[in-house]
């Protein structure tokens, strides 16, 4: 039995810094190597720039470097099929976490994902999929809906490719620049539903395709502005646990959405062995499914990083194995808090450059995980809409915040924008 593992993580963002940092944490590491990875994480971990579409460089610093597990944090790599060719290239006993291109689909296509719902019958909004051909179909679908009417590309469109029409006259409109191409490729499919009102709420599990863990749930703040105002953006903060998840309803994502996704996947002959993020959002107190993707997400993997108190390797090592059953999940029951520091412009055009001072602030209860940002000459600039999330742990949510508030007033740069209420409707 391996007691040291050399570990490839795949990502550069705040998500993979946070996982990065808890990879580090682990005695079972023997090596961690990120790729590309970003500054944040070179001070953890041995960053080569690669390109994690380029399958013939990842697999040769899989052998050269002999590791152990593959870990993919975001979905474009995934989608690319960067675990498909992995998987028959490298040795038998690595442990690839991420799925295959059929499983990314449950994130690279709204429309595979809504069918693979209907199919199940896991709770979801109620919808039609169009193409270009279908235009007059979609519209007549659009009069026979109540508003809001919600939009979604099919494909990939980096967070960008749902939008909530308010009435028919705009979902006319949309429909028809998205089906001509408003989000390239993304959008020669579009997925028309049903709006649902609720609060939303992550749900993150890891599986082998047959048993699963369930992770600490999160809540993400997506608008720009304070009081969930203004543009959608990558996300603006997180908080974790979320106060209205009980057991209840635990119990129901389990029993009505986890479980015969899990059983879904298996039945179609679709192997999963990785991450699964449920978008959900409570309807009068049931769970519904808004979205899957297939990795973590950004920002709830900041905070939720700080609460799982079991190693990140065995838990890999344990999924890898098919031995996810007997694992008992820790968590630390105090509350985690993200805050994002973005930069001036951003969810529009951003000022990039920006030197950053004041940024070494990591403590006992705060982390502070890199997003956009690079050196240039020892020095640190922004180079991204979201820059820098801080992450704190603490026995309130309230002090949670404010120690992660406390960091973000500290750190430096011009143009530097951040929510201060973070949490608030918890
Ligand atoms: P998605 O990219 O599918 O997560 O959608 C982005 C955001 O749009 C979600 O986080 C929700 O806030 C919102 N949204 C998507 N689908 C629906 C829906 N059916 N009803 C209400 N809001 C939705
Ligand atoms: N926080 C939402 C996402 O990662 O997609």
């Amino acid at each position: 039995m391996k007691v040291k593992f050399n570990v490839l993580l795949i990502g550069s963002g705040g998500r993979e810094h946070a996982i990065a940092w808890k990879i580090s944490q682990s005695s079972k590491l023997n090596k961690l190597i990120c790729i590309p990875g970003n500054p944040g994480i070179s001070s953890i971990a041995e960053c080569i720039n690669c390109s994690p579409d380029n399958h013939l460089e990842v697999l040769k610093i899989v052998v050269e470097y002999k590791i152990d597990i593959v870990v993919c944090g975001p979905e474009v790599p995934l989608a690319n099929g960067i675990m498909d060719f992995l998987k028959y290239k490298v040795s038998d006993s690595c442990i690839l976490i991420g799925p295959e291109q059929l499983g990314a689909q449950l994130e690279s296509s709204k429309r595979f994902s809504k069918e693979f719902m209907l199919r199940h019958k896991i709770p979801t909004a109620s919808y039609q999929s169009f193409n270009l051909a279908q235009l007059s179909d979609a519209k007549k679908f659009i009069q026979s809906m109540n508003t809001p009417i919600v939009l979604k590309a099919d494909g990939l469109a980096a967070g960008k490719g749902v939008i909530i029409c308010k009435d028919h006259t705009q979902a006319n409109n949309e429909i028809e620049e998205m089906l001509n191409g408003k989000f390239g490729e993304a959008s020669t499919e579009v997925v028309i539903e049903e709006f649902l009102k609720g609060i939303e709420f992550s749900y993150f599990v890891l599986t082998d395709g047959n048993e699963f863990i369930e992770l600490p749930e999160a809540k993400d703040y997506k608008r720009i502005g304070e009081q969930d105002t203004g543009l959608n953006t990558g996300g603006m903060g997180s908080i974790s646990p979320v106060s209205f998840v009980d057991d209840q309803l635990r119990e129901k994502v389990r029993i009505k959405i986890i479980n015969p996704t899990i059983q879904g996947l298996k039945k179609e002959n679709i192997p999963y062995q990785g991450f699964i993020f449920f978008g959900l959002i409570k309807v009068e107190n049931e769970p519904y499914v808004i979205e899957y993707n297939c990795r973590l997400g950004d920002p709830e993997t900041e905070s939720i990083m700080l609460r799982i108190k079991n190693d990140l390797i065995d838990l890999f090592v344990a999924c890898g194995n098919n031995q996810l059953g007997t694992v008992k999940m820790e968590f630390n029951n105090e509350f985690a808090a993200t805050v994002f520091l973005v930069s001036k412009g951003y969810p529009g055009e951003i000022e990039k450059d920006k030197m950053i001072s004041n940024y070494n602030l990591d403590n006992y209860s705060s982390k502070v995980f890199h997003a956009g940002t690079r050196y240039a000459e020892e020095k640190l600039l922004t180079q991204g809409g979201r820059v820098i999330a801080i992450s704190s742990l603490a026995s309130t949510k309230q002090e949670a915040v404010a120690l992660s508030l406390d960091l973000a007033e500290k750190i430096q740069y011009d143009g530097k924008y951040y929510r201060r209420d973070i949490g608030f409707d918890l």
